[in-house]
């Protein structure tokens, strides 16, 4: 008797695997640069829920904190005509891969999952390309972040600063105290990471909105961009010798092994702390980069997919987007990221200090006018004019070029890549 049900139901089982798995199921080919351990932990949930809707995963991981490796071996594969599936693009260069009509249209996924009313109005019109979704959100991150080893101040004697003067004092401390006051990691990006964020502080937001959004030279070329050069170039005095050329990760590391006192980092060096075991406002502390507490420079990753000919890729392709703003994705990747959620609506249970600050940040500063997209993380200008402005503050930081001379540098070089 057992057997013979048994049968029918076994039948059932396979035909709904087949119906539902099998018969469409892909495979997608995703290009990222999530490589060190909080964001391999993080990209491995989105690979997981893939594969068990049936598709397969092949990852194209590239190397290089910030992505700009990672987008310049995208585009080498695309001008080859063997684009992959989906790659990690953000910002207005999402506009730029739309010129080029080669990317799918993710119109149907989205109204099915009704994105226009889940997404911040701000997120949403990022991801589309003359009114139609071309690019998934992930999460949103925030760059002004200071991640403190409270131990570290404690045996120190210093404060942790809100202020640039501040950080001066709690800094000189550090270092007497044997310390590394900042784990710096000495790649253009980082270095432009830490510069905007001392524009938006010492500047102020509109500022901000002047040089590194709007690109004004009047204002790129300012008494008040040169202070920013200054505070920039006393950042270095208490940094180490081999910060050249080191990964944020390896920067954050110092931190959380108490060798340095504080790293100026986006969130996703939280998920660095994350995935070492270590616990919020015990084991290390998130303070604004001092200065810029009311301010929110944010970041949105997000996934452009290509257009692909083979039918199993293409539902593949789908069920990652459908799959990045389900409510399940968001919590397990943003709580492995450092980052927050995209989409709103969004239950904060499984969500620390850090992260509710940063939701509740997010909200003030957009009623404040001070939350701002980024410069360094590719939100705020097209590639070339972010790249004159990196080259500048690169050369700037690693030579003794007067403040001076950066700010009229920075003005010429963006003028130049106009
Ligand atoms: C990305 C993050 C990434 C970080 C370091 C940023 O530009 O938005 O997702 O973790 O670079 O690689």
């Amino acid at each position: 008797m057992k057997a013979k049900l048994f049968k029918p139901i076994l039948m059932v089982s396979v035909f709904i695997f087949l119906f539902t798995f099998h018969a469409v199921a892909g495979e997608v080919e995703v290009l990222h640069w999530w490589t060190s351990g909080g964001e391999a932990r993080s990209v491995a949930v989105l690979k997981d829920l893939l594969e068990k809707e049936g598709h397969a995963w092949k990852d194209f991981a590239v190397a290089g904190g910030g992505g700009d490796t990672a987008m310049t071996v995208l585009r080498s594969r695309a001008v080859s005509g063997n684009p992959p599936t989906a790659a990690q693009v953000k910002g207005p260069q999402i506009q730029q891969w739309g010129d080029e009509g080669v990317l799918t249209n993710l119109d149907d996924v989205a109204r099915a999952n009704n994105w226009d009313t889940l997404l911040p109005k701000v997120v949403a019109d990022v991801m589309k390309y003359k009114g139609h979704y071309v690019a998934v959100p992930v999460n949103v991150h925030r760059i002004n972040w200071m991640w403190v080893n409270p131990d570290v101040f404690r045996k120190s004697g210093a404060k942790i600063p809100t202020t640039w003067e501040e950080f001066d004092a709690a800094a000189q401390k550090i270092q007497k105290a044997g310390f590394i006051p900042v784990a710096f990691g000495g790649q253009a990006w980082q270095e432009a990471t830490v510069f905007e964020s001392i524009v938006v502080g010492v500047g102020g937001p509109e500022f901000y909105q002047k040089t590194l959004v709007e690109a004004d030279p009047k204002f790129l070329n300012s008494p008040t961009m040169v202070e920013c050069f200054k505070v920039l170039r006393n950042i270095k005095k208490y940094t180490d010798k081999n910060a050249p050329g080191r990964d944020w990760n390896l920067a954050t590391a110092m931190v959380i092994q108490g060798k340095a006192a504080m790293q100026f980092m986006g969130d996703w060096a939280k998920g660095e702390f994350t995935a070492a075991g270590k616990t919020p406002g015990v084991d290390y502390v998130a303070m604004p980069v001092p200065n810029t507490s009311e301010s929110f420079l944010f970041n949105v990753d997000s996934f452009i997919m290509f257009d692909v000919k083979d039918k199993g890729a293409k539902q593949a392709q789908k069920a990652m987007a459908r799959l990045i703003l389900e409510p399940k994705f968001q919590e397990v990747f943003n709580v492995n990221k450092g980052s927050i959620p995209c989409r709103l609506g969004m239950s904060r249970k499984a969500f620390d200090d850090i992260a509710l600050r940063c939701m509740n940040d997010f909200i003030a500063s957009a009623d404040m006018n001070a939350l701002l997209p980024s410069m360094a993380h590719e939100m705020a200008v097209f590639p070339a004019i972010r790249g004159a402005m990196l080259d500048t503050v690169t050369s700037f930081y690693n030579s003794d070029m007067s403040a001076e001379k950066g700010a009229k540098n920075l003005a010429s070089a963006v003028k130049g890549a106009m």
